[in-house]
């Protein structure tokens, strides 16, 4: 809330620079969900600055608070909505809400009748409408909505990303998923996959080294899926060009789909020493029958042949993946078949979940649901099966020295925390008094190894 002095007249000139419509142009933004949404908010960030809002970092100082949301489980669908009721608390300060992201596509206009006090409701497929949204916003108008756009073929490209990491860049290279698996909101919610033209990307890519990046990650639901409207590079070539720029010294890409791996890929990270060696390759499960009921349209077989692949490759790729254990009909058999091929490609990190029946999905329907304690007990089971897959993983890495990008400090224990190509957290100790700076490299000698992460002196002096 603002107070105005009566008194002075600088004070009155300000307030109304920062007014317009009755609210102030300043704005708060929370994201919740996967990298893409992050991302996508930095660029939303960058949107409304260039329309002449001002970021706060307090939602008490905001006249317009955004929540850029995610559907992919219903816990992660909860917690927007209990934001939400956190709403009615700010109400009646001339304050205005937009809910953005994925729960806004999905439940779309309903929000506006459980929260009526929310002006916008867009999903991330009409965010390029975000200007004409605010100026409308502006204007008085308190209901609307940007929520018709998920067929478009255009992707959100804009020059004003507010780039929230120094050291790591995001480009957003394929949005959206046709691939429309049993149990997922995705499809429904960013609406179908489209790429951004390759001389973008790479022109994105020269900008951001230009302004000091030194490691880019590339984006996609299915980031293995590109396809450059230009037909100019395939992935593997898009990824092979971007680790070429001149001044880049790690390109990291999420997240790879079985389906639309290739041999390509594999040889593209032993040719290019810029390129991570980590391949982030959902599986979801390791069994055939329950695959095919997820539609993900490999089978165990298929999917270990990409495995072999890479670990056929010169280089080590470190290998990490996502897990749905319970979905309907999962037998104990079929659970131990996914416990199996957790040890048979001994990944070096697993993010498991409990299967969450989502709204539109085929697989709100299918019969023979499993008790919540149960899909407890089974992720209980694998996550406890992984540990020792991975305590196994990082102890071969003691005694090697690897580069570690800094990504900060830990004071209380004198350490540097960072990250290795491989994408393993990596904790160190430096025989200097000035801590090397967030986003320089070192080389570390490993001394102590964890099942989720490495311990280590620099060596580099
Ligand atoms: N496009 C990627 C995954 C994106 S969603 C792929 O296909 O691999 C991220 C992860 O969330 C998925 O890999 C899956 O493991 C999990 N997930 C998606 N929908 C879910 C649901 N309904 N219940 C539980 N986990 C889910
Ligand atoms: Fe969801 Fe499947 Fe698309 Fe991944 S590939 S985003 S799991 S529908
Ligand atoms: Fe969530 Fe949407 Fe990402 S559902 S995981 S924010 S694509």
């Amino acid at each position: 809330m603002i107070t105005i002095d009566e008194g002075g007249c600088a004070s009155a000139c300000l307030f109304a620079e920062r007014y317009t419509w009755g609210v102030e142009k300043t704005f708060y933004i929370e994201t919740f969900g996967c990298q893409m949404n992050a991302h996508d908010s930095e660029k939303v960030i960058g949107t409304l600055e260039h329309e002449g809002y001002m970021r706060v970092r307090d939602e008490a100082d905001a006249g317009l608070i955004l929540y850029n949301t995610c559907s992919i489980r219903d816990k992660a669908e909860q917690k927007v909505f209990h934001r939400l009721n956190e709403y009615k608390r700010l109400q009646g300060e001339g304050k205005r809400f937009a809910v953005l992201g994925c729960v806004a596509q999905q439940e779309g206009e309903k929000i506006f009748e459980k929260a009526p006090y929310v002006s916008i409701v867009s999903g991330s497929a009409s965010y390029r409408r975000l200007p004409e949204m605010l100026a409308r916003l502006e204007a008085g108008e308190r209901r609307i909505t940007g929520l018709d756009d998920r067929e478009t073929e255009e992707t959100f490209d804009t020059e004003f990303t507010a780039r929230t990491n120094p050291h790591r860049g995001y480009i957003t290279i394929v949005e959206g998923c046709d691939k429309f698996c049993a149990y997922c909101v995705v499809p429904y919610t960013r609406g179908r996959e489209r790429s951004r033209a390759s001389d973008s990307v790479m022109a994105e890519a020269r900008r951001m080294v230009d302004a000091g990046y030194t490691e880019i990650q590339l984006l996609g639901q299915n980031v293995n899926s590109y396809c450059d409207p230009t037909g100019k590079l395939t992935f593997a070539e898009l990824l092979a060009a971007v680790g070429g720029v001149g001044g880049i010294r790690r390109v990291r890409f999420m997240t790879s789909h079985p389906r639309d791996f290739t041999r390509e890929i594999v040889a593209a990270i032993d040719a290019v020493p810029t390129l991570c060696d980590h391949v982030h390759l959902p599986v979801q499960s390791g069994s055939t029958r329950v695959l095919a009921a997820m539609n993900r349209e490999y089978t165990r077989e298929w999917y270990l042949e990409r495995i072999a692949w890479i670990k056929a490759a010169r280089r080590e790729i470190s290998m990490t993946s996502d897990i749905i254990v319970g979905f309907p009909g999962e037998t104990e058999a079929e659970l131990e078949e996914t416990a199996t091929l957790l040890e048979e490609v001994g990944y070096d990190a697993v993010f498991c979940f409990k299967y969450s029946p989502r709204p539109n999905t085929p697989a709100i329907a299918m019969a023979d649901s499993i008790a919540e304690e149960e899909k407890s007990r089974r992720l209980q089971m694998l996550m406890e099966r992984q540990r020792e897959i991975q305590r196994k993983n990082y102890a071969r890495h003691l005694g090697q020295a690897m580069e570690v990008m800094v990504e900060g400090h830990n004071a209380a224990r004198g350490q540097v925390v960072g990250r290795s190509s491989q994408n393993k957290t990596v904790n160190f100790t430096v025989g200097q008094l000035i801590l090397p700076a967030v986003g320089s490299y070192r080389m570390v000698r490993i001394t102590e190894t964890f099942p989720n992460s490495l311990v280590g002196e620099a060596v580099d002096g």
